[in-house]
Formats: structure tokens, sequence, C-alpha cells
């Protein structure tokens, strides 16, 4: 590892006293208050590891476009001491340099030191060795974890002072975490866990960083600490004081991947409607979780089972591109919150019922009124009168009437562009390859009677660790002349495992999301005499959730059996037994340049489990994004001139219930899924920056036998973008009228593309969503003709939903809309 350790930290807290701050953020129930302004906050979480540095200012930007006011993130321990008192501020874990970015972008920031973070993320962010600290418990009140606990969050805060990073200093930190969804862990751990919560208020409050401390999911958060809450929905939520902001620290954009699981994905649409509905009942902080999810690089991912693309479904997906419609809806969303902030932020809505399932909510101030009009009927249209009009409100949704007239924005209604997205195959590559050597284990093994814990033999300094035993057969086994070979059985607390015979793979098993757990049962091919029995058991990411996840178990901890014998049954499990931590492979560093000429690579030919290949190859042209379509692969991992893309695992088949996906209703992760049947992830992102022009050096190591023939590298980039945006009517106003009297349709291909071709155009009653509509029972015979002119050859355009522009009107006294799709190339 080519780790640049910065032993910083200590001597930070030894030679530095912070300047007097003095209190700029401060709240009341209306909204935070920043230097005298009250403000309506939209927050998006972004976590800097998960991307690269190089990627960050264009995150940052795209951000601030969507409507962001503040960037959130965790502070992720295990990243920053990687060994007790050992620092790291390098690279992806650069926090300085990314809270810079966020303050030079103009926005704030919000940080979540935790440190325990959850998050989806390798051990829920506490290093590993923290578990080996003499006497700890975790996140309770145990003298140990209190200590290393207090001691890195005063170096991240003494380190943000430092900087001059808090808002009170000029900087961008306007707030800040302390521990991390406690509340309902709180009850398990007793009086320690309320003792604990207590403490970790004081000690944060005691750091004096002149902003205010929240803490997520947790009723009893003592003043002056907030407690806000995390989910899909928050609109019923109100904080644990009256003179506290009503705060969302998690809106769910979408939701993780484990592997063999499918793909959750959220509508925007449901995403606006629970945003708007926050904000109605006086929500004045919104942090969408995640709106860039990113990627979980090395084995960075936590578990068992996340994948290595943490994308979320957030507004900007996993490769930096704008997720659409979701991102321009909700930027949308946000330029209606906007403009009725003068009035949200004193709080104290007038509201009014307007129906069985809508609701009105009027807020004012001395020169403004802003209104929220609701229909939460998951299925009907419904007309409220209010005000002394008529709105028409789709079914889940909220209109927005920033002068308590004219509704502006409604969350049903998409007037974004929408886009698909395209992953177009450069070409695979020519390999060599180097098998695994099962057959004889390193010098650098130990023998010890019994079964070990894997965690605590490994310390997770690798994936891997070899359990391997000797079994004697004698000559008149009876199986020696029957064939019917005995049965061995293996049971272990997780993740995966492979089973060698006398240095053959004999078969393979594997624990799911839900229960790591698994047990193998197979054939022994043992041979008469000495046989050899090796097990490799696999960790794929440690726990990050659970009451004292630290004690869980990984590893083969037995029973080990063999049945089928003249005796019945053997236990193996107190026999002796010999470890070998990390494959042979990584212990010669074969990912990396130097490491690879250590052994002899040759053809690669045949599938086989356990095998390391190598290719050179040069950066695309072009500055796309890029990943790997990994789809004929197995399980392994894959490095990129010596630096983990992270694990693969596309053989493992996605099994859940995808289907359509209606936006109304509420939402919960799994109701709108894609994948089933195929893999959870096939490709894996290759940031741009770890390429050099040419000679770049790819390794993969393949536990399961894939074909590495089928492995290629894709350029992802926009296919084609569609709008459907109605024509006018005389009860709704949205942006295009605000700015040019009549709906307009805008289309916008990426940076360095051109409309090349409108695949579809149909203003009258089309139907279905990007990428599959159709024309409907009324069509204007000039639909194609308006774009064709405008947009082919153009990155933007727009185009008047006027009748007359489409060679007039094919239907009069029928509500018409345009539906467009415009390939990007
Ligand atoms: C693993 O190590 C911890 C801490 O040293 C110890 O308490 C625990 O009993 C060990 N677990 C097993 C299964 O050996």
């Amino acid at each position: 590892m080519a780790l640049k350790l910065v032993l910083l930290a200590v001597a930070l807290l030894a030679v530095w006293s912070p300047p007097p701050v003095t209190a700029t953020v401060t709240y009341d129930h209306g909204s935070f208050v920043i230097n005298g302004r009250r403000k309506i906050l939209i927050s998006g979480s972004i976590h800097y590891p998960r991307s690269t540095p190089e990627m960050w200012p264009d995150l940052i930007q795209k951000a601030k476009d969507g409507g962001l006011d503040v960037i959130q993130t965790y502070v992720f321990w295990n990243g920053h001491e990687p060994s007790p008192g050992q620092y790291y501020f390098g690279g992806r874990y650069d926090l300085v340099r990314f809270l810079k970015l966020v303050k030079q972008a103009g926005l704030y920031a919000h940080l979540r030191i935790g440190p325990y973070v959850c998050a989806e993320w390798n051990f829920g962010g506490f290093p590993v060795w923290l578990k080996y600290v003499p006497g700890i418990s975790f996140r309770t009140d145990n003298g140990p974890f209190k200590a290393a606990m207090g001691k890195f969050t005063a170096m991240i805060v003494s380190m943000m002072k430092a900087e001059g990073l808090y808002e009170s200093q000029g900087g961008p930190i306007i707030l800040s975490q302390i521990e991390n969804e406690y509340g309902p862990l709180e009850s398990y751990n007793g009086a320690s866990g309320k003792s604990y919560s207590y403490w970790a208020a004081k000690m944060a409050v005691g750091l004096k960083t002149g902003v205010p401390w929240v803490m997520c999911k947790q009723d009893d958060a003592p003043d002056p600490v907030i407690n806000s809450c995390n989910g899909f929905y928050c609109d019923n939520f109100s904080p644990n004081k009256p003179y506290k902001p009503k705060m969302w620290t998690e809106a769910w954009s979408g939701w993780f991947t484990g592997f063999g699981g499918p793909v959750p994905h959220r509508p925007a649409e449901d995403l606006a409607f629970a945003v708007a509905r926050f904000v109605q009942k006086g929500g004045s902080f919104i942090n969408y979780y995640m709106y860039h999810g990113g990627t979980n690089f090395g084995r960075t991912a936590g578990g068992p089972f996340i994948t290595t693309s943490y994308d979320y479904d957030a507004p900007i997906d996993e490769y930096g591109l704008l997720r659409q419609p979701k991102w321009g809806h909700l930027r949308d969303l946000h330029k209606a919150i906007k403009l009725c902030e003068p009035a949200l932020v004193y709080g104290n809505p007038t509201v009014t019922a307007l129906g069985h399932y809508q609701e009105s909510h009027v807020y004012r101030s001395k020169s403004s009124c802003a209104a929220f009009l609701a229909n939460f009927d998951s299925q009907s249209y419904a007309t409220v009168a209010f005000n002394g009009m008529h709105y028409n409100l789709p079914p889940w949704s909220v209109s927005i009437l920033p002068n308590c007239k004219t509704t502006v924005f409604n969350t049903a209604r998409v007037g974004s562009q929408s886009a698909t997205m395209k992953m177009q195959r450069l070409g695979g590559f020519s390999w060599k390859a180097y098998t695994e050597n099962t057959e004889s284990l390193s010098d650098k093994t130990f023998t010890k009677v019994g079964l070990l814990e894997q965690l605590n033999t490994t310390w997770d300094n690798s994936d891997y660790l070899w359990y391997t035993t000797y079994v004697d057969i004698a000559k008149d086994e009876e199986f020696l002349k029957s064939g019917r070979y005995p049965y061995l059985t293996v049971m272990s607390a997780g993740h995966s495992l492979h089973v060698f015979i006398n240095g053959r793979w004999s078969g393979s098993a594997h624990g799911e999301l839900e229960n790591p757990k698994l047990t193998y049962t197979g054939n022994a091919e043992l041979w008469e005499g000495s046989n050899k029995i090796s097990i490799l058991s696999v960790s794929c990411g440690l726990p990050n959730v659970g009451n004292h996840f630290e004690t869980w178990n990984t590893g083969v901890l037995g029973p080990v059996t063999l049945t089928g014998l003249n005796k019945g049954k053997r236990d193996l499990s107190w026999q002796k037994w010999t470890y070998q931590i990390g494959l042979h492979g990584e212990n010669l560093n074969l990912h990396s340049l130097t490491g690879s000429s250590n052994v002899e690579w040759g053809e690669a030919s045949q599938k086989q489990p356990l095998t390391w290949y190598k290719t050179f190859f040069n950066a695309p042209e072009g500055n796309e994004p890029l990943a790997l379509d990994m789809g004929s692969m197995g399980k392994g991992q894959v490095w990129i001139n010596g630096q983990s893309i992270g694990r693969y695992w596309p053989a493992y088949k996605a099994s859940g219930s995808c289907g359509a996906c209606d936006y109304r209703g509420p939402y919960s992760h799994n109701k709108c899924q894609t994948n089933c049947g195929e893999a959870s992830q096939q490709w894996y992102h290759v940031p741009r920056s770890w390429l050099s022009p040419t000679g770049n050096f790819l390794v993969v190591l393949e536990e399961w036998g894939g074909d590495p023939s089928g492995i290629s590298m894709v350029k992802r980039s926009v296919g084609s973008v569609c709008a459907k945006v109605e024509e006018w009517q005389p009860t709704m106003e949205n942006w295009y009228t605000k700015a040019y009297g009549r709906p307009k349709v805008h289309l916008s291909c990426d940076r360095g593309q051109k409309i090349t071709n409108i695949k579809f155009a149909s203003f009258g009653t089309p139907q279905g969503t990007c990428g599959s509509f159709s024309e409907g029972r009324c069509h204007a015979h000039k639909s194609y003709d308006a774009f064709e002119e405008n947009c082919v050859g153009k990155q933007f355009c727009s185009v008047v939903v006027l009748p007359e522009v489409f060679g007039g009107d094919p239907c009069p006294g029928t509500m018409k809309k345009i539906a467009v799709e415009a390939v990007c190339e």
C-alpha cells in the first residue's frame, strides 16, 4: 500500500489553541439563522472517499446548480486512522480539501463526525484495531470507547478550527453531528446507553465549535443539541423541544444495493412529494441521502454483501452524471421552495382541510404569503377550492404557490427533461493468467488446535483466510470401494467459502444479505492415506449496523464434519488447523506492477477458480466516465494501476420482485426495483484520474472461474433525452409560462454531445415513458418537424408548446401534451 501516513493530529493538539469563536449559526423553531439571516436549507450528502478529488469540484458545482445550499458528509474514521495514532488525510481522504471546495463553490457544509457512521461502510467507519483495545465495548458507556471516540472527535474539530472551516471563522461548516442513529439502540444498552448518549452530546458541545450539533434519530438529544429525522418521509416528525428547527438529516433518495439483491429506485415524483410535504409541515432543513452516492472503492463497502456501487439512485449518479428527471425535478422544487422562503422561515402556518385527503398550509410574513396544497390521496386527482380559485391536484402531490395564488410547481408534474444512459462497449483485453497456489501454503502460516474466528485472525487485512487440516483415511474405508464419497459439512458464520480437497476445488457456498451464515455440504473425494482439506473463507464487507456488531463473528467456526465413514461421523473441528491470512497472490502484491513480476504468468485458457489475470491498456479517448463490464465474471476484485476498483460479484444474480413502479403511495426500498434475475452490479466505475494515457496495468482476481475474454471497458454517456410537457392551461402556470408566456420543451445533451436524431415526437395524447413513447389517438402530423429544424445538430434546444408549431391543433377540446425523445451522440 502506498498510503502516505501523516502524523499530524498529535502535533496539532499539542501546539495549537483555538481562536475564540462566536455563535453565528443559531436556530429557533422556524429555521436556522446564519449571521442573522433565516434560511430554509437544502442539503445533499456527498461522501468524499466515494469519489475522487478530481471529481469533487464538478459534483459540488452540480449540487449547487441543483439548488443545494449545503453539502453533508460523514467523517470516515477507519480511512483517517488506519492504525492507532497514524493519521491519513491524503487522496480521497483529503477532508480539508473537500471542505475548501465546498466553500469555494459558495456552499455550506454539515460535518457528521459520528465517528460511528453506519453508511453501508466497512465496520460502520470504525477502524478494526479499535475492537482490540483492551476492555472496549462500542457505543455504550465504556471508558476505553469513550476515550477513543473523544480523542478522534476532538482531533477532527481542532483540525477544522486550525483550517478556519467553521462558519464562525468564516468557513463553510454550519452544523456538526455527533453519534448517528443511536436512539433505536439506546434502550438495548439500558442505563449505559442513556448515559453514553448524554456523554456524547456533552463532549461534543464542550468542543466549542461555534455551530450547532445535531443527533439524528435521537429523541432525547439534550439541549442545545438538535434531534433530527432520517427516513423516506419525515413530515410527521417534531423536534423534542418547541424551540428547535424541524430537521431531516437523511431524506433517502433511493436505497443501497446488496450483492444478490435487486437495484432500488425511488421515483422523482415521490421524493419531491416527501420533501414538499416536509416543508409544508414546517420543515426547514432537508438533506438528501444521497445526493451523489458514488463508489465503495477497495474494500470499503460495509455489509456483508454491500455492492461496490453506492449509486443510491441519487440525483447525481455514481459516475457524476445527472440522473434525469430526478436532478432537474428536484432543482425545480428547490426553486419553488426558495420563492416561498421569506414566508416559510417564521413557521406557524395556518392549516385548513380542503377535503378528506387534501389540505393547505399557508405561511405569512409581513410582506409575503406562501401556500402548499397537498393531495395525499394515493389514487385520485382532486380539485380543491383555495383562496377563491380552483386547483387541480394530481394524486400523491403537493402544489407550491409562492404568492398564495399561482402554482409554480407540482411534485407529480415533471417539467424537467428525462434521460436514458448508454454504456458503450470499447473492446476487450488480452490477458495473461496466474493460478493461485492452493497446493502448498506459504511460510506465513501458523497452526492452532480448533477453528479461529476470522476477523480476530485477519484484522481485516485481507478478505481471505485459509483453514487447512489433514484427514487420514484407512485402507478399509468402505467408500474407497463403493465410490460413495463421504460428505463434508462446514458451518460458517460467513460470508462465503471455497473447499479444496488435496489441492483440487471441490465446491463453494455463500451466505446472503439477510443472513450471512452458511452451511456447506459436498462430496469429499478423499483417497487412502493422508488427505489435505483446505477451506478458503472469504469475508465480503464487515457489518456496519446492529447492536454491538463489533462482536459478530465471521469465518469457519464449525462444526466441520465428515459423514459416511465406516464409523459414521468424524468431527474435524478440534483437530489441528493451519492458518494463512490472505492469498498467496495478495502476499506477493500481484495487483501491483512490481509485485506481478514475482510469478510466471501464462496464457489465459481455462476458466479456473482462484486465478489472477493481468493486462495493459491505453486510456480511452474523451472524458466520459468509464466502467469495466464484468458481466462475464464470477466474483473477485479488480485493480487498476495498483488501486482497487472494488469487489465484483456479477455471478450472484439478484432475486426479488421487479415490476411496474407507480410513484403514488408510500415508498419502501423494495417497491421499485430492477435487475431481478440479472447481476446486481455488472459495471464497475473506473475513475478517469486513475489512468495514464498509455500502459495502464489492470489486474483481476477471479475466485469462481469467470470468463475474462468477456471483460470490456465501457463509456457512460447520455443516450437520449426526453421531455413531456403539457400545453398551457389557464389554472396552472409553470416556470416556462413565467419566463416565456407559454410552456416550452427544453432538451439538453451532455457536454461534447449533439442531438443527432429525433427518435419520437408527438403533440397530442402520447403515452409511455422515455425510451418507450407511443402515439395516442390524437397526433399532430408535423410533430417531428419542429424538433428536426430546431434541435438536430445542437447540444441544447427549446421549442414552444403551441398547436401552430406542430401544424395546427389535431384535436380541439382535448388536453394535449408533447412528448419527445432526442438521441444524443
Ligand atoms: C475475538 O476477539 C475478541 C476480542 O479479543 C474476543 O472477545 C472474542 O471472544 C474473540 N472471538 C472468538 C470467537 O474467538
